[in-house]
């Protein structure tokens, strides 16, 4: 109780003080439903907001119909060599530094975005359901993305969000998922003493109790997941398909990502699976019911790292790309909807392009 109140508290303080983020000059804009069909998705994440971020001038150059951000907007709780405890104001201080970002206003000002979290813009590595600050947080987040006031999205626990965008006919639903407000603390992954890194930290978690989505976002995914589109993309911060790492990733809830897989078999039309977290990008099929899942994972927009993508991947189809990228997604409106992913360069050039089957 006195820790909630002192959030509370923590919260009107600055907000009373502080102008939002949204209102420092790069009012970020969300794409309004129905409209004409959309044929270019892009999508990224991993940056550090204090650095250059000229592949989003590339994005731009894309002429996406919008720019999905798939976590790690910013980091929150590190400062480019260590990490620190967060506060709600050193949070809003740092969606400020991206708010003033002349990369970020660009894009911001050009593309409508939508967005989701992963760790390090929720505020703290690894974290999950025990963050003390995630309802602080995720006002700071709505604010900085464009939440209208009083919107269901406000008032519910996660940031989890849909939209349904096109005519009848050539409907591309967009779902982002939330993998941190309900997360279930993770198994630690035995490993030799001293051994450091992301890679391998985490060990799969098969007891029933435990959850990524939490049941809320679950029951309001499987209604998403009803409703009429032609095609779907659903997005998630952490790898859905590829499950070898040991990193931030589903394969750490096996039962969910299972669960996912199954959900998304059985939808109707095409759905491409969307992530991010790994500082580089692939693509990953696998099969369930003889229905073919692919999940394309593009990071990072600032930096990249080159060992992650030695980790196995016995799903990977396309990539790995090691260097800065955004993915793209487009679409070919024919009889059935045409869909090639691309992993594209700072420079605009696309260094891999998978076709979806
Ligand atoms: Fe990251």
């Amino acid at each position: 109780m006195k820790l909630t109140r002192a959030i509370i508290l923590a919260y009107s303080l600055f907000a009373s003080t502080a102008s939002t983020a949204s209102t420092a000059g790069a009012a970020v804009t969300q794409p309004q439903s129905g409209g004409r069909a959309f044929t270019r998705i892009a999508f990224g994440s991993c940056a550090f907001q204090w650095e250059k971020q000229p592949v989003l001038r590339a994005v731009v150059a894309s002429r996406p119909d919008v720019y999905l951000s798939l976590g790690d907007a910013i980091y929150g709780d590190y400062d480019g060599e260590k990490s620190y405890p967060v506060t709600a104001e050193s949070l809003q201080r740092e969606w400020k530094v991206l708010a003033d970002n002349p990369d970020w206003k660009y894009l911001s000002s050009r593309v409508p975005i939508m967005a989701t979290w992963d760790n390090h813009d929720y505020g703290h590595y690894g974290a999950g359901e025990e963050f003390p600050l995630k309802e602080a947080s995720a006002q700071i987040f709505l604010d900085f993305f464009g939440e209208p006031d009083g919107s269901e999205r406000r008032r519910r626990a996660g940031v989890y969000s849909s939209g349904i965008f096109g005519p009848e006919g050539k409907k591309v639903q967009i779902i982002l998922l939330d993998t941190r407000t309900f997360k279930s603390p993770p198994v630690l992954a035995q490993r030799p003493e001293g051994s450091g890194g992301s890679l391998g930290k985490f060990a799969p978690n098969v007891d029933p109790e435990v959850t990524l989505l939490g049941s809320s976002q679950w029951q309001w995914l499987e209604r998403e997941l009803q409703r009429p589109a032609q095609v779907r993309l659903i997005a998630s911060s952490g790898q859905i398909v590829a499950d070898e790492k040991g990193m931030d990733e589903w394969g750490n809830y096996p039962l969910e990502r299972e669960r996912l897989l199954q959900f998304v078999a059985v939808a109707d039309g095409k759905s491409v699976l969307l992530s991010g977290n790994v500082h580089f990008s692939e693509v990953s099929a696998t099969t369930v019911d003889s229905v073919g899942i692919i999940d394309f994972s593009s990071s990072g927009l600032t930096h990249v790292n080159k060992v992650y993508p030695q980790a196995p991947n016995r799903y990977r189809v396309a990539g790995p790309f090691v260097d800065i990228n955004f993915g793209l997604v487009e679409i070919s409106w024919a009889e059935t909807p045409e869909i090639v992913l691309k992993a594209v360069d700072v420079s605009g050039h696309t260094q891999f392009e998978y076709t979806v089957p």
